[in-house]
């Protein structure tokens, strides 16, 4: 089998790179309890390793990332943790420029509204200061959650029929895409999530219909580069047929 040798320790083997891959950055608390440290440290670490991540996906031609950060129900954490992890969050987007640096451009997704003026204003100031770069396009998911992504599509849709430009007959597939957070962008080939957990926990369910799904046991902190070539080489087996023969 022949290798690219784009990246120095870990090589993608020759075939279809994902376009789009999402990632549950899930096990950042076992991650923290196995070493004793608190929550807070995982959520750190699980942080710094998506500049790992996705400065390696950057290298070997994925165009988008799109990471879970904070869901719409992770509000139900002890205010504490839910601090951290905005402080952290507040702090990765200020450290525009090492993923500028980078060529990423950085979109936040998710309902905006109850995040602190802030996170808003960084949330602007990212998207303004990498909006023009030509690289990975990284979602940040913030206050995240597919339902509640589909139903502000859906209400979108219905002030658009409510106000006669548009019949329900014929809204179709593409409108609800377009409806979305994630409107414009091609939906993820590959949806991965470490930690051992197989589900989607509210994870980009519509763009996800297609998505080849990976998992792993590993915690998102120690989840290296290796193994997602691990999880690209298996993506790269997959026979996709989205419903055909
Ligand atoms: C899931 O692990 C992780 C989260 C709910 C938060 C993820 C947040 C980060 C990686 C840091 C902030 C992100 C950025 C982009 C700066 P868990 O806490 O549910 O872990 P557990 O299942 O082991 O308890």
């Amino acid at each position: 089998m022949k290798w690219f040798a784009r990246w120095a320790k870990h090589k993608v083997a020759e075939g279809a790179v994902p376009i789009h891959i999402g990632i549950i950055m899930d096990g950042n608390g076992r991650w923290a309890k196995k070493r004793g440290l608190p929550r807070s440290a995982g959520h750190r670490a699980g942080a710094n390793n998506l500049k790992t991540i996705a400065e390696y996906c950057g290298s070997i031609g994925v165009k988008y990332l799109t990471a879970y950060a904070f869901s719409t129900e992770n509000w139900k954490r002890p205010k504490e943790e839910v601090d951290a992890i905005m402080d952290l969050l507040l702090q990765y987007l200020r450290d525009v420029d090492q993923l500028a640096g980078k060529n990423v451009v950085v979109r936040v997704i998710g309902d905006r509204s109850a995040l602190s003026e802030e996170i808003n204003r960084e949330i602007d100031h990212v998207w303004e200061y990498t909006k023009d770069n030509t690289g990975l396009v990284m979602n940040i998911a913030l206050n995240y959650g597919s339902r509640d992504e589909l139903v502000h599509g859906m209400r979108v849709l219905a002030e658009r029929v409510r106000r006669g430009e548009l019949a329900p007959e014929d809204i179709t597939e593409q409108m609800v895409s377009d409806s979305l957070y994630t409107a414009g962008q091609p939906d993820p080939d590959l949806i991965i999530r470490p930690s051992g957990e197989l589900r989607l926990s509210n994870f980009l369910l519509w763009q996800g219909a297609y998505s080849e799904l990976w998992f792993s046991n590993t915690n998102w902190p120690d989840f290296t580069t290796g193994q997602l070539a691990e999880a690209i080489a298996a993506y790269q087996t997959r026979s996709r047929r989205f419903g055909g023969v």
